[in-house]
């Protein structure tokens, strides 16, 4: 067995954290999402593919901070036009700057759903304003969706503080269950005003699922027999499967769609576009405003990337690591005793241990990823991995290495 790693500072600012925020760190970024006393909890800082934590380990960040890190940490070209706006230009202000008419034509030119496009901070910000806008046309009020669209109180699967008024009007169906939707939209379909669904399914801790031929297409047609808004939440496909999203490799319309995420390398803004004739409200029914909205950093930052994803082809070249990777990483699962699949590949792989009668797999997934961290590979043991475009062959290759002495390791830990 490996070394278990050294921990001392992160132990250090968690107990400090803990006395001044609640619960220390907020949300998926809390230890109980890792593996309790495996895990860093404190990063320091990070370049390319690679983070180094605060004691100083290093590891292959596969996680690319929940999915924003397209290219990389720390991308010089991306932080230069940031750092150039702020110094010559600024970019908080109590009017609007150009540079949002700029990167909303971007948008518009690469999906192919958009005429219009508005600009917000988050991805939850970005699928609550598309929610705001179908009910806001339909006249409707309920909402079907399915998968995780953020934290807001329509959506979030942990209900403390939310008053059930609030979401006793949102359904939720099975990624790939088009029978189920169909089952809530012959009961309700006359009063819904969206459907929101992930292009790709991608479950909390389970297995990502590809849309079954038929699934994409069958919602359309629900969401026309009724009258109903379709929405593609693309926070985690946008700019990675596609520069025109997931809708465009899919090929199904639909009427709104979502982006945040890989849209800007890391620097935090999200988007809503969608056909003309939808997003009109914005313009007289539905307020929508945020002090920090049209801030200027994340929009410049957003149209370097896109810039850069076009000009180099990222996005085929990571498509092209995430091949071999998941190749790799299939054959691993091919020979190994144990029964794990591999779901994903290549955009979004993820190792996940099938259920079996014993509960073997709620023992191996910790010690799987216990072994994989203390082998500096940095992983989330309930969500899949992201690839980026400074992840190089060498990483990829190593991380599959480790993937297969840790897979090699569990018996000791049943
Ligand atoms: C599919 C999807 N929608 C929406 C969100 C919410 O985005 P954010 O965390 O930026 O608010 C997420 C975040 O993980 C997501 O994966």
């Amino acid at each position: 067995m490996s070394n278990k790693l050294k921990l001392d500072l992160t132990d250090k600012y968690y107990k400090e954290a803990l006395e001044v925020i609640p619960g220390a760190i907020l949300g998926i970024r809390r230890p109980y999402n890792f593996v309790p006393g495996e895990y860093p909890i404190f990063f320091d800082h990070a370049k390319g593919g690679k983070v180094t934590d605060v004691d100083g380990n290093e590891y292959i960040d596969m996680l690319c901070a929940y999915g924003p890190i397209i290219i990389g940490h720390r991308e010089e070209e991306i932080d230069n036009a940031v750092i150039e706006q702020m110094q010559n230009k600024g970019f908080c202000f109590s009017l609007t700057q150009p540079i949002q008419n700029q990167l909303a034509q971007k948008m518009i030119d690469l999906i192919p759903s958009a005429e219009m496009a508005v600009f917000v901070k988050t991805g939850s910000d970005a699928t609550t304003t598309a929610i705001r806008v179908a009910r806001a046309n339909t006249e409707r009020t309920k909402i079907v969706r399915c998968g995780y669209h953020g934290w807001h109180d329509w959506c979030v699967e942990v209900k403390g503080g939310i008053p059930e008024k609030l979401y006793e009007d949102v359904y939720e169906f099975h990624y790939n269950d088009l029978e189920e939707l169909e089952d809530i939209m012959k009961k309700h379909g006359d009063d819904m005003a969206a459907i929101i669904v992930t292009p790709v399914g991608h479950p909390l801790a389970e297995k990502v699922q590809m849309p079954k031929p038929g699934f994409l297409e069958g919602a359309r047609a629900l969401a026309d027999k009724y009258g109903t808004i379709l929405i593609f939440d693309e926070i985690r496909s946008g700019f990675r499967f596609d520069l025109g999203g997931a809708q465009k490799v899919f090929g199904v319309t639909h009427d709104l769609s979502v982006f945040g995420k890989a849209m800007a390398n890391g620097y935090p803004i999200g988007a809503v576009v969608c056909k003309e004739e939808y997003m009109k409200v914005i313009a007289d029914k539905v307020f929508l405003s945020s002090t920090f909205f049209p801030n200027s950093l994340e929009q410049v930052a957003a149209l370097k990337t896109i810039e850069i994803l076009e000009r180099d082809n990222i996005l085929g070249a990571i498509r092209t690591k995430g091949e071999m990777f998941g190749a790799k990483l299939e054959s691993i699962a091919k020979k190994c005793e144990y029964d794990i699949e591999i779901s994903g590949a290549p955009l979004m792989p993820f190792i996940t241990f099938n259920k079996d009668p014993q509960k073997h797999y709620k023992k191996l997934r910790p010690a799987f990823y216990t072994e994989l961290i203390r082998r500096g590979v940095f992983l989330q043991p309930y969500h899949h991995v992201y690839i980026a475009y400074r992840h190089t062959d060498e990483d990829l290759v190593h991380a599959a290495n480790m993937v297969e002495e840790s897979l090699g390791e569990l018996k000791k830990y049943l």
